[in-house]
């Protein structure tokens, strides 16, 4: 459980708060929002200090603008977007610390909200700038951070202001890390990971992490490449890490010595060429041929792991089971998604493509728990301490 204080044990009635979110959003070509999750998932936090007739200012990077002012990462739609949400006009300061978020935020009336421009319009943010968080808190009386998503940067406004204004999270932030944290500490056992993706690399912590905890690690993507050349497999142009073979030999004999099985697909779909047309076919993991790439799991593969879920009490996922973004190789990662919608089990899945993945099959409704973090949730699982977290106010 999470042990730092929360929006309800300080008192916001009529006080000026400051709320990190992590409103980085995906957007299309004209700045529409493509999937408003981060922002739905900051609502709870938003409306219990409105209900509690706290003054909102709320705040958020998007994208990576690189310290300067550019239109293309405004928060404008965002804004647009709460107002929708919330059912109450959200204004927009045209800037961060300037007269324009001075001005509104002090003609702030109990239970109205406004939303800073994006703070990485200033380079002090990423620097975790002194004078900068001062500035920032000077605008507020409180500081909360449901900000999960950049929970893993140590920047002005999701660590350093914490130094200038008693600082609790909000619900997600609380959600999140008592959710995944339950699952890391003291799961419902059989505890299975699925880890999958392009590289062991990105995924070595959270190997190294699970091995200790879970029952059960399967592994899908393009890393169990790595793990098949590790076992002296020939995969011919399948993605590999030449560089970290002697480390998936490595892990599977730590999970050997753990006692964790350590499950890699034994058949694959396989392509010539790189694109969702490709001619294709599926072939055991021990015979790809030379002039082939392993794109996504079999369906023997997904038997074999569905047989290894089927009595779990907690599934954690990160990572796709195959090129996901071409629809003739999403099959093995969405199939997972089905076998994990229909147990009874606590499933949670790790943010970033996994989350996309899961969006894109339509598969959300059916998890326990989907991660608003990318990066944050790889951190958390590799069991890293979070600053945005590490700063606020213990209970
Ligand atoms: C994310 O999308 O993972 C967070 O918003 C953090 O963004 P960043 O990687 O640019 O810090």
């Amino acid at each position: 459980m999470l042990n730092k204080k929360t929006v309800e044990d300080v008192d916001v009635n009529g006080k000026r708060v400051l709320v990190r979110c992590d409103f980085n959003v995906p957007q299309d070509e004209n700045l529409n929002i493509t999937d408003d999750r981060r922002i739905v998932s900051a609502l709870p936090t938003i409306k219990y200090l409105i209900d509690h007739n706290a003054k909102v200012i709320l705040c958020s990077h998007l994208g990576r603008p690189k310290g300067e002012f550019n239109k293309k990462y405004s928060l404008a739609p965002v804004a647009k977007r709460l107002t929708e949400l919330l059912g109450k006009k959200v204004k927009l300061a045209d800037d961060v610390i300037g007269e324009s978020a001075k001005t509104l935020a002090s003609n702030l009336n109990d239970g109205d909200v406004m939303l800073l421009e994006n703070v990485r319009f200033h380079k002090e943010e990423e620097a975790n700038d002194m004078s900068f968080c001062k500035e920032l808190a000077q605008l507020a009386d409180i500081y909360v951070n449901d900000a999960f998503g950049t929970a893993h940067r140590a920047h002005a406004s999701t660590e350093g202001v914490s130094k200038y204004l008693p600082a609790v999270c909000g619900y997600l932030i609380q959600k999140e890390i008592d959710v995944m944290g339950k699952a890391l500490d003291n799961p419902s056992r059989p505890f299975v990971a699925i880890l999958g993706g392009k590289k062991v690399s990105d995924k070595i912590k959270v190997i190294e992490n699970l091995i200790d905890k879970v029952d059960t690690l399967l592994i899908g993507g393009g890393m169990a490449y790595t793990f098949f050349k590790a076992k002296g497999y020939e995969i011919g142009n399948s993605i590999c890490e030449d560089d970290k073979i002697e480390l998936a030999k490595e892990l599977m004999e730590k999970a050997s010595h753990k006692g964790v099985k350590l499950v890699l697909p034994i058949d694959n779909v396989v392509a010539k060429e790189f694109s969702n047309d490709s001619e294709k076919k599926v072939v055991k993991s021990d015979e790809i041929p030379e002039d082939y790439q392993g794109m996504d799991i079999g369906p023997e593969t997904i038997k074999l792991f569905a047989h290894e879920l089927k009595d779990a009490k907690t599934i954690v996922w990160n990572g796709p089971m195959g090129v996901f973004e071409f629809d003739n190789f999403a099959v093995g990662t969405n199939e997972v998604a089905k076998i994990l919608g229909g147990l009874d089990a606590v499933t949670i899945i790790g943010g970033g493509d996994s989350a996309a993945a899961i969006e894109k099959g339509g598969f959300a409704d059916t998890m326990t728990h989907i991660s608003t973090g990318g990066g944050a949730s790889l951190e958390f699982l590799e069991g890293k301490v979070l600053p945005g977290i590490a700063c606020l106010l213990d209970k």
